[in-house]
């Protein structure tokens, strides 16, 4: 897949996005270089290590960060994902635009990046299970797809699908979820700048076992909100349900956001292991942070809202 891109960074000359922007790579969100412009990912990405000096802390390696990981549809365990997910044919990809806005119908996905902008941000990950990733992902902001489709003023979600081929995702001839795979999010945490539709990861091109061809990445909530493999983008008026949500309401919500002082039923969210080498129980323990260390992007969002309740 190649990506174009049409958006030149001198183009965004409104000083808020500029100023917020440049936010963003003070604390170590975005790198400050990496905005692609050229058209092959794999060509004209920097290298992560070119904006190292943004970056709090340490990344995750690649390999720990596409072997462990957790992608139902290619099997329950984690290593089972890098192993079993090339079955998956990701050239060429649809995606189908519906619901509640004016854009509507089934568009190819190469297409549709052409009108984005990418660029490089190196994120926290937080995963329910209480570990941690901190990966540098490579995309455009789900914000401007939502613009791109033109929700409706009744649009006050948005919602999404991993595609349902139980032929190339042999996982789905089981019942461990009910599929396909379903995420939504508020249309303002859509919007928030720190949403990132993800195409990539160090510098090249999404892994399967990591949701290609696209997939969904919101810092600030677990791990499970980053629904992999998109082909459905719907704009609703209700609260979808997730799928976590459907499989245990009593243990996830649809909001998901990281919070230590909310517990799992079964275990503590207060800290966290971070993965290196795998899974061990000698990782380092750290403390989870509100938000996942995202508040001063994010918190406005929740103000006067009970996290205990809205979890
Ligand atoms: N998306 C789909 N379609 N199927 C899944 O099983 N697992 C979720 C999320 N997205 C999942 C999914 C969970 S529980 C986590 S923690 C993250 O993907 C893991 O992403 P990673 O493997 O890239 O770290």
């Amino acid at each position: 897949m190649k990506f174009k891109n049409t958006h030149k960074d001198h183009e965004v000359t409104d000083e808020k996005i500029y100023q917020s922007r440049r936010q963003l790579i003070k604390a170590g969100i975005i790198g400050g270089a990496s905005v692609i412009s050229g058209s092959s990912l794999a060509l004209t990405l920097p290298k992560h290590k070119n904006n190292s000096k943004f970056v709090l802390d340490e990344l995750t390696t690649e390999k720990d960060a596409t072997t462990y990981n957790n992608f139902y549809e290619f099997g329950l365990s984690k290593s089972a994902p890098s192993k079993n997910a090339d079955s998956m044919k990701t050239e060429p990809w649809t995606i189908q635009i519906g619901g509640l806005c004016e854009k509507q119908g089934k568009v190819d996905l190469e297409k549709l990046i052409s009108n984005f902008q990418l660029e490089e941000r190196v994120y926290r990950m937080r995963c329910v299970e209480a570990w941690s990733m901190v990966i540098p992902w490579m995309g455009f902001k789900l914000a401007d797809l939502v613009k791109y489709c033109q929700p409706s003023n009744a649009a006050k979600y948005v919602y999404f699908e991993t595609l349902y081929d139980p032929k190339q995702m042999p996982g789905q001839n089981g019942r461990s979820i009910p599929w396909p795979y379903r995420e939504g999010l508020r249309m303002d945490e859509a919007m928030n700048e720190l949403t990132l539709m993800t195409v990539g990861m160090y510098g090249k091109k999404l892994p399967n076992q990591n949701g290609a061809p696209l997939r969904l990445i919101v810092p600030w909530k677990y791990g499970f909100k980053g629904i992999k493999s998109i082909v459905k983008i719907n704009f609703l008026d209700k609260q979808p349900i997730n799928s976590w949500q459907a499989i245990a309401p009593q243990e996830y919500g649809f909001y998901a956001n990281v919070n230590p002082k909310v517990d799992h039923p079964r275990w503590s969210q207060a800290t966290e292991r971070r993965i290196t080498g795998g899974f061990s129980l000698f990782n380092s323990r750290i403390k989870t942070q509100m938000f996942n260390g995202y508040g001063d992007y994010v918190a406005d969002m929740y103000k006067g809202m009970d996290l205990a309740k809205f979890y």
